[in-house]
C-alpha cells in the first residue's frame, strides 16, 4: 500500500511540475503556440530550414529590435526592415502579439538559452509602440 502512493505521489510529481524550473509559464505557452510549430519548442530549430534561436551574438547586438522583429516579421524584399540572413525562408509578421506575449516570450527564450538581463514591461512596449508604423 505504502508503495502504491509513493508511486502515485511520483507520477504527479512528473506530470504536474516536470516545467517548474523555468518561471515563465505564459512565455512558454505563447512561444509554442506563436514560434514553436516553425523553431521547435525548444527553439532548436528545423534543420537547416529555419535557424535555431541560439546566435548570441545576433540576439545581443539586436536586443532592442526583437520586439518588432516579431511583430513584423522577417523578409526576403529590400524594402523590409528586417531581411532575411538565413537564406529564403521568410519569418512571417504577427501583430496579433501583445507587449505581454512579447516580454513572456522573450523572458522564457532568455531563462532558457540567452541569459541576459531579463526583459522588462515598459521597455518592450515603447520598442512596440515605435514600429506600430506600416514598415514592412
Ligand atoms: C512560419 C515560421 C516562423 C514562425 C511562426 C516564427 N518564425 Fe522566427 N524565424 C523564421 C525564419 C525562417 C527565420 C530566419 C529568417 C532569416 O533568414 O533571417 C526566423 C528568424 C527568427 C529570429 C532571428 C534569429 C537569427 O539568428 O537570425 C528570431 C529571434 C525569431 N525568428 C524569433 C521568433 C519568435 C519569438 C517567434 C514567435 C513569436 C517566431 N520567430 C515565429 C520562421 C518563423
Amino acid at each position: 500500500m505504502k508503495i502504491y502512493f509513493l508511486f502515485v505521489f511520483l507520477l504527479i510529481g512528473l506530470v504536474c511540475c516536470k516545467d517548474y524550473k523555468n518561471p515563465y509559464k505564459e512565455g512558454k505557452y505563447a512561444f509554442e503556440k506563436h514560434c514553436g510549430t516553425c523553431h521547435g519548442n525548444n527553439g532548436e530549430g528545423l534543420g537547416s530550414l529555419i535557424t535555431n534561436l541560439n546566435d548570441l551574438e545576433f540576439i545581443n547586438k539586436n536586443r532592442n529590435q526583437l520586439p518588432c522583429m516579431l511583430i513584423k516579421g522577417i523578409h526576403n524584399d529590400s524594402s523590409s526592415v528586417f531581411k532575411t540572413r538565413h537564406g529564403d525562408q521568410e519569418m512571417p509578421k504577427n501583430e496579433l502579439l501583445t507587449t505581454s506575449d512579447v516580454v513572456n516570450i522573450l523572458n522564457y527564450l532568455n531563462y532558457n538559452l540567452w541569459k541576459m538581463e531579463t526583459f522588462d514591461f515598459r521597455t518592450i512596449d515603447s520598442q512596440m509602440n515605435r514600429c506600430s508604423g506600416n514598415q514592412k
